[in-house]
């Protein structure tokens, strides 16, 4: 079967790689951008992803796949394409649909042949009927059988090899036992639980569990805020909470709000789709107000503290939006460094992978360094805003060494608050 695979981001590249990596040897993989199929073909992965640059020189070696931005000559012979293109967020709130447009126009002006294409990329419900539509109007050999079928992805990135060759499940929304069939033959070989329902369900299934996610971050946040009104520490409260099998032990840890290419435009365009539609969806409403009002908590408190951050050192800990990625969209990150700058403070920040994405939103305006010991020497205020294992195994008796004044304030609890007292840090952190 040959597979084509539209998008060589997160998504797209790591669907491809872990296809050949189970024995696929046709799978061809299109991108827009030619540095990064250029870096693609040289063995270099455009993003951080663990295990994902082995897997890729690997099968790129055995032949198995390739890239290349000649789209025509890799969709016209496809078997199956699937589209991993992004669906950012539009000012309105609604998700931007026009990537997945220009490569359904792609492949409907390329194919020869009867064609399955999958929508991986994460699409409000009703997507797939309007581009099966869109696509058939201006299929350019009429009389091919095209279909299109759901299958949203449920990676997380930082683990997204992992999450593909061992996912918790794979949901396939399709309306044709011929789609339903071809899905199942792709996906046997990574032997995980197949559910199957109709389009507009997969559909829905991608957003009500992002949603869901980001509503349970949001209220352990509001949870965390009433804590430290009422003097009650919100870890414990996680870990007495986490018993619970209803409840479970995952995303119940506070900090400052969500960030990341999904879960701000993903609550955000189901809450723009559920409006559209003449219905309130309050709970989602809700995260999102929580999640943004969470976001500049500790850089508020920070300046109360200091009055003013004018020509002041400010060392930030951890740029990217969470560990193990280099990705910054809608890092909290992003908006404190912003807080930061309009308020005259001199930024030294660090990261252990995401300087160079950083460097392309604040680019000299802030100093960079890989070096926790560099950033935080001679700082005033230490903001932690990513919980890279650097950070959380860092020796804290340091900050009283190295920090003008020892002033931490902690967006993701990283440290026991004794042992921060002990050490005679000024410490804060979130909902304890
Ligand atoms: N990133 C994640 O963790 C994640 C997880 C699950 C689902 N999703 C969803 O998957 C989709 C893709 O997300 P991503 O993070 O991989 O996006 P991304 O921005 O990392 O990658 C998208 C890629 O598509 C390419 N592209 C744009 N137009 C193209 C075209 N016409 N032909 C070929 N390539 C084209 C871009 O150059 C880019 O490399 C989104 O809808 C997202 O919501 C993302």
């Amino acid at each position: 079967m040959k597979i084509a695979i539209a998008g060589t981001g997160y998504v797209g590249l790591v669907t491809g790689v872990c296809l050949a990596e189970v024995g696929n040897e046709n799978v061809i993989c299109v991108d827009v951008d030619e540095a990064k199929v250029e870096s693609l073909k040289r063995g270099i992965s455009p993003i951080y992803e663990l295990g994902l640059e082995e897997l890729m020189v690997k099968n790129y070696d055995l032949g198995r796949i390739d890239y290349t931005t000649d789209y025509v000559s890799a969709y016209c012979d496809a078997d199956i394409i699937f589209i991993a293109v992004g669906t950012p967020e539009r000012s309105d709130g609604s998700a931007n649909l026009d990537y997945i447009k220009e490569v359904a126009l792609q492949v409907a002006e390329s194919v020869r042949k009867d064609v399955l294409v999958v929508i991986k990329s994460t699409v409000p419900i009703g997507t797939n009927d309007a581009i099966e539509e869109y696509m058939q109007k201006h299929l350019k050999n009429k009389g091919l059988k095209l279909e299109v079928a759901s299958n949203p992805e449920f990676l997380a990135q930082g683990t997204a090899v992992k999450d593909t060759l061992d996912a918790s499940r794979i949901v396939i929304g399709v309306e044709s036992e011929w789609a339903r069939n071809i899905l199942n033959e792709i996906y046997s070989p990574f032997e995980q639980p197949i559910v199957v329902t109709n389009r507009h369900s997969a559909e829905m299934i991608k957003y009500a569990s992002n949603d869901f996610l980001a509503l349970k971050i949001s209220f352990m946040n509001d949870i965390a805020n009433l804590c430290e009104i009422v003097g009650a520490n919100v870890d414990d409260v996680a870990y007495g909470m986490s018993f619970d099998d209803r409840i479970g032990s995952k995303f119940l840890k506070a900090g400052i709000g969500y960030g990341g290419s999904c879960f701000p435009k993903d609550t955000k365009a189901l809450h723009w789709l559920s409006e559209h539609n003449g219905y309130e969806l309050k709970t989602v409403k809700a995260a999102i107000e929580v999640n943004e009002n969470q976001k500049l908590k500790l850089a508020k408190k920070a300046l109360k503290i200091v009055e003013s951050f004018k020509g002041k050192k400010v060392a930030v800990l951890g740029l990217t939006f969470k560990p193990g990625t280099d990705d910054m969209r809608e890092a909290p990150s992003i908006v404190n460094i912003q807080y930061l700058l309009e308020r005259g403070a001199d930024v030294w920040a660090f990261d252990m992978v995401g300087i160079e994405n950083a460097k392309k939103i604040f680019g000299n305006e802030i100093n960079y360094s890989t070096s926790i010991d560099e950033v935080i020497l001679g700082a005033e205020v230490c903001l932690i805003m990513t919980e890279w294992k650097d950070v959380v195994e860092y020796e804290i008796d340091k900050y009283m060494k190295l920090m003008k004044k020892p002033l931490v304030l902690d967006g993701r609890n990283c440290y026991s608050l004794d042992e921060m007292k002990n050490a005679g840090i000024e410490y804060y952190s979130i909902g304890r």
